[in-house]
């Protein structure tokens, strides 16, 4: 993909704000502009600025981390099933495909984001990543959309970097959890926060529930997903699992 040859300024690292508030600057010959990290539309728009914000200045390694939990995981337990044709929630542009098609076999990978601007880039940056992507809201999917889904038959759900954080609302979380066929790998990463009795965006409750009734846990992994704009470590849990039955 395009490397990136833009310049970049961050704010003082004494300048301490939570996640979704974090910004910086690009410098362009017409002065200044200032993008918040969760203006999603507007950095994906730019080629190379998510890579170099989020995984070469904060460090970020979740898709890698989660592609190779993945892997270990079917290795231990995968018991020789099918390669997997996997649903890739809250995609963005493209990077959780790309590290999943290295890391392990794969019959498709399908992406699903809710703006039309990371459809954009992963067409204009990694066009040959995914075998579909849809622009799409499942929190209240229309009819055709989940028939064209369900089509897919997909034995894997894979979700990183966007639940919580007004991201992916958990009714869209479980509306894809309950898409994807009963066995079907289950893996995502969530903040640890919101994986904790200290959780205000109602993941935790679901997560809980669905673990006693709904998802077998196979791993589940507490690490820094990224550092902050004032280099303190962001810590997430990712978790694999196996659906049971819909919840
Ligand atoms: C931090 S990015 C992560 C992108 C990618 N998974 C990665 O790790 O590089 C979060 C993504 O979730 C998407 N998103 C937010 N809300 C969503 C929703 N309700 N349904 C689908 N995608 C959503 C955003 O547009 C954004 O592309």
């Amino acid at each position: 993909m395009t490397t990136c040859n833009l310049q970049i300024e961050y704010p003082d690292k004494s300048c301490v704000l939570d996640q979704d508030e974090e910004f910086f600057h690009v410098v362009t010959d017409d002065g200044q502009e200032r993008i918040k990290i969760h203006e999603y539309d507007r950095v994906y728009d730019i080629p190379g600025l998510y890579e170099e914000v989020v995984y070469n200045r904060l460090q970020c390694d979740s898709p890698q981390v989660i592609s190779d939990l993945l892997k270990d995981t079917l290795q231990d337990h995968g018991d020789g099933q099918d390669p997997l044709r996997v649903l890739d929630f809250g995609a963005g542009n493209g990077i959780v495909g790309e590290c999943l098609r290295e890391a392990v076999d794969t019959e498709a990978i399908v992406g699903i984001d809710i703006i039309k601007e990371a459809k954009k880039a992963v067409k204009r940056d990694r066009p040959e990543i995914y075998d579909d992507y849809y622009v799409m809201d499942l929190s209240q999917p229309e009819s055709h959309d989940e028939e064209k889904l369900n089509n897919w038959n997909f034995n894997a759900l894979v979700t990183v970097a966007a639940l919580g954080f007004g991201d992916i609302p958990t009714q869209a979380f479980i509306n894809a959890f309950n898409l994807v066929n009963n066995n079907s790998w289950v893996v995502f990463n969530i903040k640890d926060r919101f994986f904790s009795e200290d959780d205000e965006t109602g993941y935790n409750e679901i997560l809980q529930d669905m673990i006693g009734n709904n998802l077998k846990v196979y791993k589940k992994h507490h690490y820094c997903h990224r550092l902050s704009m004032a280099g303190e470590p962001l810590y997430y849990y990712a978790v694999v699992g196996r659906k049971e039955v819909n919840f």
